[in-house]
């Protein structure tokens, strides 16, 4: 159920002087984001792809108070409980082709963790390819939905769905040791409202740069932040698990793992669990 007419908010990411982004300060940019808001919806990444099948433009954003089915990656669930984190997708019609699609995630990741460290004031870190980090535990995930019309067609349109633990006090027994929220880590609340304006702006400054200069600049500001490289890791692939020691993420974002054998795997797609954390 809508909770108010959608809004329209042009958030000029120029102005947004407090910024940790570079991107932020150097675009003169600006992002028109139609905003849709919900007191509770099962996945705001599916009403998002409704609204983007039915002709929504590029900056469609949902946002919900609640999920009661939020999605993760893997197939997992997202914990939603009401008023406690930023539930958030934002629909995005990039003119790129599909295998690009993943290209998007460091982008995502790059803004969130910004915008993580600009509410928390606390250096945000991303583990690959884009799970946000404070300490070693998860504040933020993405989970990004592409369509196209057909195999052969291009991009028809991109759900880019954020989960940021804003005020989240506790976590479900799964992830009780793994995530964390803004509040939990610097001990005291955060606004929700300056957690999806900090991240709707950070979100327009970076698509904005990877739009207009690729994706170059935004792999450079992505291993600034990774926390990834160098360490032991365990990596959940679809062939199995890969073991060793992840090396860097290669100029097309694949994660490059070393075995203890010496032998090197480069792998597109995974989640990535740090050994020593
Ligand atoms: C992950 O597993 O790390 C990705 C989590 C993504 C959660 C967000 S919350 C907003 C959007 N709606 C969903 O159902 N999922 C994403």
């Amino acid at each position: 159920m809508l909770s108010g007419s959608d809004i329209r908010r042009q958030l000029c990411c120029g102005k947004e002087s407090a910024s940790a982004d570079p991107a932020a300060s150097e675009s003169l940019q600006s992002m028109e984001f139609i905003i849709h808001r919900f007191e509770s919806v099962t996945s705001t990444n599916d009403v998002a792809a409704r609204l983007a099948d039915e002709g929504a433009p590029e900056g469609t954003v949902v946002v919900a108070r609640e999920q009661t089915a939020g999605k993760g990656r893997h197939g997992r669930s997202w914990s939603s409980p009401a008023g406690e984190g930023l539930y958030l997708s934002l629909v995005l019609r990039p003119e790129v082709p599909f295998e690009r699609v993943c290209e998007l995630a460091f982008v995502t990741s790059v803004a969130a963790a910004d915008a993580v460290k600009l509410v928390s004031g606390l250096p945000a870190r991303i583990k690959w390819p884009n799970d946000v980090l404070l300490g070693d535990r998860k504040v933020c995930g993405i989970l990004i939905e592409a369509r196209r019309q057909s195999a052969v067609c291009g991009l028809q349109s991109v759900v880019v769905g954020i989960g940021m633990n804003v005020n989240n006090q506790e976590f479900p027994p799964e992830i009780s040791q793994t995530a964390t929220s803004i509040a939990l880590e610097r001990g005291g609340s955060a606004s929700l409202e300056e957690a999806e304006e900090k991240l709707l702006s950070c979100l327009g400054a970076w698509y904005g740069k990877y739009l207009r200069e690729g994706f170059a600049p935004i792999l450079r500001e992505w291993r600034i932040l990774d926390c990834t490289a160098g360490r032991e890791v365990a990596v959940n692939t679809a062939d199995g698990v890969v073991e060793g020691r992840a090396v860097e993420v290669d100029e097309r974002g694949d994660l490059i793992v070393e075995r203890e054998d010496g032998a090197r795997t480069c792998i597109a797609a995974g989640e990535v669990n740090l050994y020593d954390a």
